[in-house]
Formats: C-alpha cells, structure tokens, sequence
C-alpha cells in the first residue's frame, strides 16, 4: 500500500486528521520541522489511533530531506498542511511568509514531480476571498486577499493549477477552511499556539484557564445584529474528516483541479461565541470592547454546496460541541502539549 505524506502532520489540523487516516487504515509519513508544535503530538496520536506511522523531523524548504523521503517512501499522495498561518504576522514579515508557504510548496511540488506523485490535497484558506460583496461565499468568488498570508494561499493554488494545465494526470484538491476551533472529543489533541493566540478560540480558552485576564473584543460597530464580527467556525473534526473525504474522491477521478470551502454554512458572532462558551463551561468569561482590529472583515461563511454535492461531506459539529470539545482540551492541558512535560 502507498503512502499519505503528511507534511506539517504535527500541526493543529494536522494531527487531528492524522489519527483519522490511521483510523482509516491508511499509512502515513509525517514531515514537520515542529516550528509550530512538538513531539509530544506524535505520543498523543499514538495513543489515539494505537497504529504505527512514522515522524520526520524536517522543513518543506529542505529539498534533500524531501528527496530522501520520496526515495524512501512508497508515497501516493501528499496532504500539504506545512506552512506560517497567521494574517497580521504575514504582513509584518512578509518575505518569511513567502519563502515559509511559497518557496516550501514549490520544493515540495518539484519533488513529487520527480518522484511521479502526482496526487495532492491542499490547505487553503476563506482568507483567499478577502472581502466579498456576499457573505455567504461561493467557491468561484472572485479570489483578492488582502494579507501577505493570504497572497500565498492563492499562489499556491495558482501554481498548483499551472502544473496540472501542464500534465492533466495531476489530482489536485484545494481545501479552502473557514474557522477552525475545538479539539479531540477525548481533550488528548487541541490547538497549541506557542505565542499570544491571534485567533478568537484559543485566547478565550485561556482567558478561561486564568492564563490570561480578558478577552479582548475586536469592535461592537459592525454591520451584524450584536455589532461584532461573524465567522464560520467549524469543528477541526469535521475538517479531518474532509481530508478523508477528499482522498477518498481523488481515488475515483481519472483528473481534478478543484476548490471546496470546509465550513458548516453558518455565522456566529463574538458575543455568540462567548455566550455559546459560558454555557457550555459554566466559567464567566472577562471582556472588553476594543478597536478592530486591521484587516477584519465584518462576516463571512461558507456556501458549502460544492462540497457536499462533489465530495459527500458536510460538518456534523454545532457550536456547543465546539466549545465544549476546545474547553475540554484547555482544562486537561492548561500547558498545552508541555503540560504532559511539566
Ligand atoms: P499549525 O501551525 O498548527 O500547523 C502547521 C504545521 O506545519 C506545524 O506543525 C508546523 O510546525 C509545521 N510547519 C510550518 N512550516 C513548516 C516547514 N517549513 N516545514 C515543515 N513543517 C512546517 O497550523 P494549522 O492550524 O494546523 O494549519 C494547517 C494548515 O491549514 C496551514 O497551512 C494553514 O495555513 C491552513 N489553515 C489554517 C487555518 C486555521 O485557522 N488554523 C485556516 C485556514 C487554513
Ligand atoms: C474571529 C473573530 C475577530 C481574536 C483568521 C485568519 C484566517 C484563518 C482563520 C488561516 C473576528 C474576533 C479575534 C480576539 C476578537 N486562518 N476576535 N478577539 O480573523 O476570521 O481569520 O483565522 O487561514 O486566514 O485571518 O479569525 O479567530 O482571528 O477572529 O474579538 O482576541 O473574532 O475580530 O471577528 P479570522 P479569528
């Protein structure tokens, strides 16, 4: 049996959908340079999934470490989480942003080239849309994003679809995520940020762990019922489980080059967000209204028709079983993954 390439495998998504592909029987190699997370992830889907797979400790930007992979390897598929995810970063330095997701993919796309793989899921991101005149987003959107972050994304999609104009035996899937929060149902996987979190789920978690005082509140004066911003947020689950879907199509088509948004086709706002957290915690949680922040848009969520129709996936997840799933994780490791160390 092939291998899945899993590069930045130890990663938020990436480990959640690991231990799915395990689950699946599927055998999988991970690349990660652990920038963004740790060993401890690789004990962590051990546990979970009780199957074997190997770690490679490594960077995307490493074309001998990837050469030796694909020597070493059976590989029959890539899926591409490996890479710099946060918007206002992106912006303060752009060039690590491009030779981090641009530079990266592209070793990693000639590498497969050479190695004759031909078959790749992609993590894109709603932050390819930019601000679209709709807020329930269509997959053939215009694409303008306004972070540096966000101009990689599309490049690689851009690139991604050159090389299959080049040679259409390519299957390419791009999964363009919304907002994803929560953690493994059993609280063993979660999300880990190493810094201050930029993203909403993780800074109020730790508001609520007593890691941090408030929650900061980006803005009340926004075109939505409550005044804050509205997102699509999805549970990481569900987003594991839209790799296996997508995998599972890349089987039957003799040729693909699509994009799918990976949301639930709904919008909940900041106080929502809270509110939905409060109940399901029991924990009040501190905040303050603050400015916007740069770059935020007022409301964005999927239209997820495509993926549904296309792929036979839509997220199962709601709101409550999001926050309760990321909670859960917090409480069991306030530390993240160095709280099984401390
Ligand atoms: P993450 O930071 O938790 O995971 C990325 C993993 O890639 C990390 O383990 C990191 O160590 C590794 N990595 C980074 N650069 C690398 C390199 N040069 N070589 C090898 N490994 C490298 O992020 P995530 O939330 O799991 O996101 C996974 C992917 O999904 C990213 O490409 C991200 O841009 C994309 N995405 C994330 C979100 C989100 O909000 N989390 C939304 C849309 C898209
Ligand atoms: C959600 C809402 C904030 C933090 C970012 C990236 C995007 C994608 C997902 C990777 C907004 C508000 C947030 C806080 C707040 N990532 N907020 N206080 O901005 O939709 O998207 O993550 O691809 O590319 O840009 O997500 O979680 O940061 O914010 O009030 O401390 O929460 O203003 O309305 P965002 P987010």
């Amino acid at each position: 049996m092939k291998k899945i390439l899993v590069t930045g495998g130890t990663g938020y998504i990436g480990s959640h959908t690991v231990v799915k592909l395990l689950e699946a029987n599927y055998e999988v190699v991970i690349l990660d340079n652990l920038s963004n997370s740790s060993m401890e992830v690789n004990e962590r889907i051990n546990f979970l999934a009780n199957k074997r797979f190997d770690f490679i400790k490594g960077d995307i930007r490493d074309k001998k470490i990837l050469e030796s992979i694909f020597k070493k390897y059976q590989i029959g598929v890539v899926i591409h989480f490996a890479g710099s995810k946060s918007a206002t970063e992106s912006d303060i330095n752009p060039l690590e942003y491009y030779e981090n997701n641009v530079i990266g993919s592209l070793n990693l796309f000639k590498e497969m080239l050479k190695a004759d793989v031909k078959k790749i899921v992609f993590s894109s991101s709603a932050t390819v849309y930019g601000e679209p005149k709709e807020k329930k987003c269509k997959e053939n959107f215009p694409l303008l994003p306004t972070s540096v972050y966000g101009k990689t994304k599309l490049i690689i999609e851009n690139i991604l679809t050159d090389i299959q104009k080049a040679n259409h035996k390519w299957k390419i899937i791009n999964l363009r995520y919304f907002n994803p929060i929560g953690a493994h149902p059993s609280g063993i996987l979660g999300e880990d940020p190493k810094n201050i979190p930029n993203n909403l789920l993780p800074f109020l978690t730790q508001v609520a762990v007593g890691k941090r005082e408030k929650l900061l509140v980006f803005g009340n004066t926004y075109n939505t019922f409550d005044g804050t911003g509205k997102r699509d947020f999805i549970h990481v689950e569900d987003l594991a489980s839209g790799h296996i879907a997508a995998l599972k199509y890349l089987e039957k088509v003799d040729e693909i080059n699509m994009s799918f948004n990976l949301g639930t086709g709904k919008s909940y706002s900041v106080l929502e967000i809270i509110n939905a957290f409060e109940k399901c915690s029991g924990m009040n949680i501190p905040y303050e209204i603050v400015d916007k922040r740069l770059g935020d848009i007022s409301e964005l969520y999927a239209d997820t028709s495509l993926a549904k129709k296309i792929l036979g996936w839509q997220a199962k997840f709601n709101i409550s079983q999001m926050c309760e799933d990321a909670w859960r994780w917090q409480k069991m490791n306030p530390e993240g993954y160095s709280t099984a160390s401390s």
